[in-house]
């Protein structure tokens, strides 16, 4: 086979880059590990930054997210069981909205399905080959088990964190930062309604937790939960008694229950390999750098760097110039490091790290009473949640 940009990975990174460039009339082919019904239901993130939207909108991605998407102008800080509202949209004239990664990933399958967009699910043994020459190749084995080989002008490599494409490029060519925190997430999807109309971002002794939602009638929640901690040791009973602990207000907070419908536990890791270039392969999305979901950052950062690699590939392909993807690396890492500063902060300031020293527990108390007090302070914090605005990325 063929292609002009051979994409590795059906996640919202790969799966957006495959339709920007439809829309520039560049050919791609997407192989995905995983099948199409995985992609679809797997449970992740569920904050669209307002940039994000837009990405999404002016690509004809939103029809469903304008319908269902849930519109936010604020979220809440409690500790020492008080709220304080952060009024994002006040702040900085944006918002940010609620819809599930998931949902994403199935509205851009359907739009690339009825483009007759080619997506192969269920491939293995991926490999790339000739990375430094203008011919680059990717082999798999088909869901039939054939053997097959796209040849392309270029690879993009969307296949997140674990994927085959950033382990495809010699070691002596990546700068590798990496930071892994003390703490996870179990985070789990109830049956039951919000029971606050907005976000509540929660510092207590006994660890951060999250109140989010998914929809009218369904709630997220997010616990901190030892690194080393497993599933099997929270009963359904445990993981609400800790969310009723950790949420409790002075006056009351009333905390919907309901059946528990996912589970899972998410490791705190900062991770940046830079340049997110080798030759004619671009790293794209988690392939590149991971976050802490605490600033809810993961996917804006993939919507971004596929933002920018269409651009290039556009000057590339059209043009036959090559500056932007020259700049590719630099042009994305610059929001990159915004955001791993902006999660590493929100993670440091909320989460309670067992063990944590006295002088750093007064430090997040000062930070926290310092956010919740000072309009500067809530403002770089809402600047940062909203997402930085791509005029800024840009420049
Ligand atoms: P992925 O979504 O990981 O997609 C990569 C794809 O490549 C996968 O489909 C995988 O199956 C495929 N693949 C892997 N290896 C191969 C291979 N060898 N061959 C072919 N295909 C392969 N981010 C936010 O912005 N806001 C949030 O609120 C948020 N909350 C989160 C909550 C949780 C619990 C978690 C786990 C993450 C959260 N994130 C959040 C992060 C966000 O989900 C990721 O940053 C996002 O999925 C990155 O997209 P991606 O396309 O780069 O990678
Ligand atoms: C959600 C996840 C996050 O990491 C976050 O900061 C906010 C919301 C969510 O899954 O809803």
């Amino acid at each position: 086979m063929r292609t002009q940009v051979g994409i590795v990975g059906a996640g919202p990174a790969g799966l957006l880059l495959s339709h920007l460039l439809h829309l520039q009339g560049i050919e791609s082919i997407v192989v995905e590990s995983r099948s199409r019904e995985y992609v679809e239901k797997r449970l992740r993130a569920g904050i669209l930054e307002h940039g994000t939207v837009e990405v999404l909108r002016e690509a004809g991605l939103a029809d469903r997210l304008n319908r269902e998407g849930l519109p936010h102008e604020g979220i809440s800080l409690r500790f020492d069981e008080e709220d304080h509202r952060i009024p994002i949209t006040e702040l900085t004239g944006r918002m940010v909205t609620v819809y599930g990664q998931h949902e994403v990933v199935k509205d851009i399958i359907a739009v690339r399905l009825a483009a007759d967009g080619q997506l192969e699910f269920e491939v293995t043994d991926t490999k790339l080959h000739d990375l430094t020459t203008d011919r680059p190749r990717i082999t798999y084995t088909n869901a039939e088990g054939r053997a097959e080989e796209i040849e392309c002008d270029v690879v993009a490599g969307c296949d997140g964190f674990h994927g085959v494409s950033r382990q495809s490029i010699p070691a002596n060519h990546l700068n590798i930062y990496d930071h892994v925190y003390e703490s996870a997430w179990l985070g789990i999807l109830a049956q039951t309604p919000p029971s606050h109309e907005e976000l509540i971002y929660t510092h207590h002794d006994r660890g951060f937790a999250l109140h989010s939602m998914r929809s009218p009638e369904r709630t997220r929640l997010y616990v901190e939960v030892d690194r080393t901690e497993k599933l099997e040791n929270w009963s359904d009973r445990r993981i609400w008694d800790e969310l009723h602990t950790r949420l409790a207000l002075k006056e009351g907070f009333d905390l919907n229950e309901g059946p528990i419908l996912d589970r899972g536990i998410t490791q705190n890791r900062s991770f940046v390999a830079e340049p997110m270039r080798y030759g004619r392969l671009f790293l794209a999305g988690d392939s590149a750098h991971i976050v802490p979901p605490t600033g809810a950052k993961g996917l804006n950062l993939a919507v971004a760097d596929v933002r920018i690699l269409a651009r290039a590939l556009d000057a590339f392909f059209s043009l036959k110039k090559s500056e932007l993807m020259d700049t590719y690396s630099q042009d994305c890492l610059k929001r990159v490091w915004r955001a791993e500063h902006f999660s590493w902060f929100m993670t440091s300031m909320l989460f309670s790290f067992r063990g944590a020293d006295p002088f750093q527990k007064e430090l997040q108390k000062a930070q926290l009473r310092y956010t919740a007090t000072s309009e500067a302070a809530a403002k770089s914090l809402a600047e940062n949640y909203a997402g930085m605005p791509f005029e800024w990325s840009d420049r």
